[in-house]
């Protein structure tokens, strides 16, 4: 079987979506991105996945409600138990817009896991274009780079 590494989501952002300030709630938006990205890694590894990382999740624009949402969500790299996951969030004005805008962007790691909760290996995917190529590259720098910020913050994560 050949399997996707790509799985994008489109919806109408609906008046339950909204906060305060009569746009759709960062929360709906972190939700979606966990479901979309969560399908996105399922799909991949066949197995029952956790996220164990969400990073740098910064909200460009904001969402209408009644606006067309789409969410793109791709493996960009594979160890032997996790999936890194690009997901970007777009939106569009269905009467007055054409294109998609980004509003979001962000990667996310999910890791597959057994009926124990333990770990379990995942198929690996390897680029075939150059943009996989550019994608993994970057997967693995910010990897490197979360090191330092982990680093950083053990000083109030570490009970
Ligand atoms: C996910 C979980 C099972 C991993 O178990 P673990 O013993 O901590 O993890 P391991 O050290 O075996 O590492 C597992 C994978 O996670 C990766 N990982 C560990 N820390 C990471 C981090 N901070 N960022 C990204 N990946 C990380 C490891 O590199 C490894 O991947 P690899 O096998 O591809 O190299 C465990 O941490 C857990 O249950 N966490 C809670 C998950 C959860 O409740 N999520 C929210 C709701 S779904």
């Amino acid at each position: 079987m050949i399997k996707e590494n790509s799985i994008s989501f489109q919806f109408l952002a609906e008046p339950t979506d909204v906060n305060f300030g009569g746009n759709v709630h960062g929360g709906a938006v972190m939700k979606w991105i966990d479901q979309v990205s969560f399908a996105c890694a399922t799909n991949w590894s066949g197995t029952y996945c956790v996220t164990i990382y969400v990073g740098g999740i910064r909200f460009h624009q904001p969402i209408k409600i009644g606006d067309l949402v789409k969410l793109d969500a791709r493996v960009i790299y594979t160890g032997r138990t996790s999936m890194h996951i690009m997901v970007d969030v777009m939106r569009k004005n269905i009467r007055s817009q054409n294109k998609f805008a980004k509003t979001t962007h962000c990667i996310i790691v999910f890791v597959a896991v057994n009926e124990e909760g333990l770990p379990v290996e995942i198929p690996v995917w390897k680029p075939a274009t150059l943009y996989d190529i550019k994608l993994e590259t970057y997967a693995k720098k910010l990897m490197d780079m979360r090191k330092d910020i982990e680093q950083e913050m053990s000083l109030f994560t570490d009970s």
